[in-house]
């Protein structure tokens, strides 16, 4: 037992108290508050035996494969051609149709998709923008619905956020060059008042590009080092309503999981598969009021399987 008087004005309070509570008394009502704290072993444990990391040593040379020139593909028609030659002699990402008619073999044909999408049906007087926009499936359709419209990419391969190995690769092969979509064949053909503009999603702000009433960006999340920086941008040009559209792993989603896969950006560029429920709160914490989730999908592609699940939230500032 250790006794101590506490002196406070014109009072004093004498205790006895094991040895262990001293330091209590003395921080709590003694006059120095400084007691340093010292923290006990049992607050310390080293795992025991360690945990193995399991980390792949990735082929850059691999990781650029898809942006080589490859001798099957033949050089794009020019604008002289016709409508048909030029529409048939590139690849395209998405399947639209053209007049006449024609229609371009896309990688994706997201027609099927677009009455469960839940685009609003009448967008008159509004101002959308169409991030990642492609060569335009979806910048066309938001115009349709009378939206008036701005369409933006990136302009060059090297934009794109490949894995540190992976870029230096790129550059040493010379395999740079602008990112030319059909977008502008389509925009002609369908006499479209699309505004297409060049900027990076990480670039997105109100002071250069404006707000929009409408926003709709879609498979991007998954191709970007840094997705909640994205959205953040993507956040600071919406004036009311983002239409968000990812890859997510549905089966991530048992109970209220937060998880999400990492796969560094190493095949096609994509970085990260999270649960459904990370991609609602990433949308949040980027600065959005409220997001629900309108469906989940899987649309088949031209190319290899059908790939992921896709989560279209719908976002509100
Ligand atoms: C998988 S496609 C999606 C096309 C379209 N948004 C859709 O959902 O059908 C990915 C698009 O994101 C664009 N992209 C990739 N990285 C980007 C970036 N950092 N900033 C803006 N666009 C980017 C690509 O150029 C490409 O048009």
């Amino acid at each position: 037992m250790a006794r101590r008087t506490f002196r406070r004005g014109g009072f004093a309070v004498t205790f006895e108290a094991p040895i262990g509570v001293r330091s209590y008394l003395r921080q709590h009502f003694g006059r120095s508050k400084r007691t340093p704290f010292i923290m006990p072993a049992e607050m310390l444990t080293i795992i025991q035996p360690t945990p193995t990391p399991h980390v792949k040593h990735r082929d850059p040379m691999a990781a650029v494969a898809p942006w080589r020139p490859r001798a099957d593909v033949p050089t794009p028609a020019d604008a002289t051609a016709t409508l048909e030659e030029q529409v048939k002699s590139r690849y395209w990402y998405h399947t639209i149709e053209l007049p006449g008619g024609i229609v371009t073999e896309g990688e994706f044909d997201h027609r099927p998709l677009v009455p469960h999408y839940g685009l609003p049906e009448d967008l008159t007087g509004k101002s959308a923008l169409d991030v990642a926009s492609f060569d335009g499936f979806w910048a066309f359709e938001l115009e349709r619905r009378g939206a008036q419209v701005t369409s933006v990419d990136v302009g060059r391969i090297s934009s794109y956020d490949f894995p540190y190995a992976a870029r230096r690769q790129l550059e040493t092969e010379g395999l740079d060059r602008p990112h030319v979509p059909g977008f502008d064949i389509a925009r002609r053909a369908l006499d479209s008042k699309v505004q297409r503009i060049t900027s990076n999603i990480y670039d997105l702000n109100p002071a250069d590009h404006g707000t929009y009433d409408f926003v709709h960006v879609a498979d991007v999340m998954l191709h970007l080092e840094s997705p909640t920086r994205a959205l953040r941008a993507v956040r600071s040009v919406t004036g009311d309503t983002a239409h968000i559209v990812d890859a997510c792993r549905v089966d991530f989603d048992e109970g209220e999981s937060q998880a999400v896969e990492y796969l560094g950006g190493w095949e096609v560029i994509v970085w990260w598969l999270p649960s459904l429920s990370t991609l609602a709160q990433m949308v949040l914490d980027a600065g959005f009021r409220s997001v629900r989730l309108h469906a989940v999908y899987v649309l088949g592609r031209k190319y290899g399987d059908g790939g992921y699940h896709r989560a279209i939230l719908v976002a509100n500032v």
